[in-house]
């Protein structure tokens, strides 16, 4: 059976969704996009255009019974609204990230889910970048030793936060953009391991409203600890991935996944250390490591498929798998959202239990 599946919010996220669903033949028996709705006439016409039924309203669009699923994707302050409607009106959900403004609403969310039995999902298809899984590969892999410390950055320098995402009622800002994603993956590589202390930092460089800056500093119950950076301002930036272990360090630079492990040889060596002479003063601790001493190895590889969001949603739906995204991990995300947020005034960081 072809799953209909309808759309509310026709914007460039929807679009791309949209776009995908045509283009990936493996798709092709499992679902299509049928038709959409949208606040923005102009969006709805080109909705039209591109073969979907464009409904006049939320409600007509929800009363059509040929459509199991939605789509999610308006600026996420109607996240909620929608998501509850839809899965009362008997459709499935997938939902934008990210998934509500808050835990509150979303614990209202998945409320509603339990009730209707209805499948409801994000799309934190992150989880799918190679980066995050060349870092979650090597932490499993146990190459790296004891990784203690994990720096998650994106850095762009473009100084600029587009349309709606500059607003805070519009749920803007980029902890809730960018971060959501960020932190989404940090969660799932650690699975069940609560989160146990919460700090953040937030800057307005050039947008009044909502953070272009921000960074979050998790602490686990292991003790080991994460640090998510995303910058807007950032001339020079950082690499995308820094995590260092008892017994190695990894780097993966940027997109495109270029960087290394650095490990030690082997750790039962032993060596004579060295001072360096700094221009102001003599270090033992910080001398350069003997070369002989380490060995560089090459990033893991690996290769996820994206489009596996998407199958593992309609089996969830055919009730063949479990969800990959379950809703209760994006309420664990948004806790720490929520706890971030509170450290905006300046209050240090917040003991929890994530
Ligand atoms: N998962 C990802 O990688 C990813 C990437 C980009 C955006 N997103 C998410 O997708 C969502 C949309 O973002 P976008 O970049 O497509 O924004 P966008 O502005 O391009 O699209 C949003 C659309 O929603 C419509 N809309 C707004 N309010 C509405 C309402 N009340 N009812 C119906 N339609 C309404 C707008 O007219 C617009 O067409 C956001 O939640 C965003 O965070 C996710």
């Amino acid at each position: 059976m072809t799953h209909r599946f309808g759309i509310i919010g026709y914007g460039g996220m929807a679009g791309y969704h949209h776009a995908n669903s045509l283009k990936y033949e493996e798709f092709k028996d499992e679902f299509k996009y049928v038709a959409a709705y949208d606040i923005n006439p102009e969006r709805l016409e080109l909705a039209e255009k591109k073969g979907l039924i464009a409904y006049k309203t939320a409600e007509e669009l929800l009363a059509d019974e040929s459509i199991d699923t939605v789509l999610i994707a308006t600026y996420n302050n109607f996240h909620h609204d929608y998501a509850i409607a839809a899965m009362r009106a008997g459709k499935n959900v997938i939902c934008e990230k990210p998934v509500a403004m808050n835990a509150a609403e979303l614990e209202e969310m998945i409320a509603v889910s339990k009730e209707t039995g209805k499948v409801f999902t994000v799309h934190q298809n992150r989880r799918w970048d190679k980066d995050f899984n060349i870092v979650k590969k090597a932490y499993e892999s146990g190459v790296l030793g004891d990784a203690y410390t994990f720096e998650s950055r994106v850095h762009g320098a473009n100084g600029a936060i587009f349309g709606w995402r500059r607003y805070k009622e519009m749920g803007g800002g980029m902890l809730l953009d960018w971060g959501v994603h960020m932190l989404d993956q940090l969660l799932f590589m650690f699975g069940d391991e609560k989160v146990v202390e919460v700090y953040a930092q937030f800057a307005n460089v050039t947008v009044e409203e909502v953070d272009d800056y921000c960074k979050v500093i998790l602490k686990f119950e292991s003790g080991k600890s994460a640090t998510v950076e995303v910058g807007t301002t950032c001339y020079q930036p950082l690499p995308r991935w820094f995590v260092s272990g008892s017994k190695g360090t990894l780097v993966v630079k940027n997109w495109e996944c270029e960087g290394s492990i650095l490990c030690s040889k082997n750790t039962e060596t032993v060596w004579e250390p060295i001072v360096i002479q700094t221009v102001a003063g003599p270090t033992r601790t910080m001398a350069p490591r003997p070369k002989e001493t380490m060995e560089e190895i090459p990033l893991p590889e690996a290769d996820p498929h994206w489009t596996d969001y998407y199958h593992n949603v309609v089996a969830a739906i055919e009730g063949r798998e479990e969800l990959i995204v379950k809703p209760e991990q994006a309420l664990r995300v948004l806790k720490v959202i929520d706890a971030a947020f509170a450290c905006a005034d300046g209050t240090g960081s917040i003991k929890v239990n994530i």
